[in-house]
């Protein structure tokens, strides 16, 4: 195999990236780590997170790979500029999505995220950097990822709890979102039925002009794509495959940091 593109997250919530950057570089090589046996992040200090985070970019080192993209937003906050590791070219999503939300020329950004994410106000002080005069709105969502993980999504308890975190983005009128956390592409469709037609931010289309515009994607006539994670259990098998879908999924290698 060339070099891989090493990706990781807390668990298989980035697979929803994954599955968009497999879908635009069809010729490229990933190699995924999901860090179940420890997840979630998002109710995590950020020195646990870093010390998490850091085994994990070793491991993925060690596979050989070229670049390595944090798509998990709540470890994300814990390497903002951070450009490599050891030696290897680093990505994080907070940097590219800040960027991508502010294209979009809005004067208020909504940032929807873990309470880590939320706590480091990493996406609020980037923006700002960016553009002091955009304002930008916080709101922790930390239901969403359980919702995910068991399948509650486009039903009356997930409305619910949408409207209950998102009143404020929709009185207020705001009209380009981050979804700051790799769970809540899961949730777009049901998030723009009570928005209505708002620019949402999703990290796999951010990552995929980050990668198309640093030259980190290659062409290859047979590519690879593994899941490594840390634990196994017959739920996460079948959330990674409904994660994926359409996107057919190779057997997951269970791994030891
Ligand atoms: N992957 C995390 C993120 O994007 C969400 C899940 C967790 O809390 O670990 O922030």
């Amino acid at each position: 195999m060339k070099k891989a593109i090493g990706i990781f997250d807390s668990g298989l919530g980035g697979l929803t990236v994954l599955k968009v950057l497999a879908q635009n570089f069809p010729h490229e090589s990933f190699v995924y780590l999901g860090d179940i046996a420890r997840l979630p992040y998002g109710n995590k200090s950020p020195e646990t997170i870093r010390k998490y985070g850091d085994q994990i970019l070793r491991f993925l080192k060690d596979q050989g790979v070229k670049a390595m993209v944090i798509a998990c937003n709540s470890a994300s906050t814990v390497y903002l500029g951070e450009k490599s590791f050891e030696g290897i070219p680093l990505l994080n999503v907070i940097e590219p999505g800040a960027r991508a939300a502010l294209e979009n020329g809005t004067d208020k950004i909504a940032v929807l995220g873990t309470s880590a994410t939320i706590r480091s106000h990493a996406y609020e002080k980037t923006i700002k950097a960016l553009s002091p005069k955009t304002s930008v709105v916080e709101i922790a969502c930390p239901l969403f990822v359980p919702l995910v993980e068991e399948g509650v999504v486009h039903n009356e308890i997930t409305d619910l709890v949408i409207k209950r975190y998102l009143e404020t983005v929709k009185s207020e009128k705001i009209e380009t979102v981050i979804l700051g956390c790799t769970h809540y592409p899961v949730l777009a469709d049901d998030i723009r039925k009570y928005l209505g037609n708002v620019n949402l931010v999703e990290s796999g289309e951010v990552l995929t002009t980050e990668l198309r515009a640093l030259n980190f994607v290659t062409y290859q006539s047979t590519r690879q794509i593994r899941i490594c994670i840390t634990d196994v259990t017959d739920h996460f098998e079948r959330l990674a495959k409904e994660l994926m879908y359409p996107e057919t999924l190779g057997p997951l290698e269970k791994v030891i940091l």
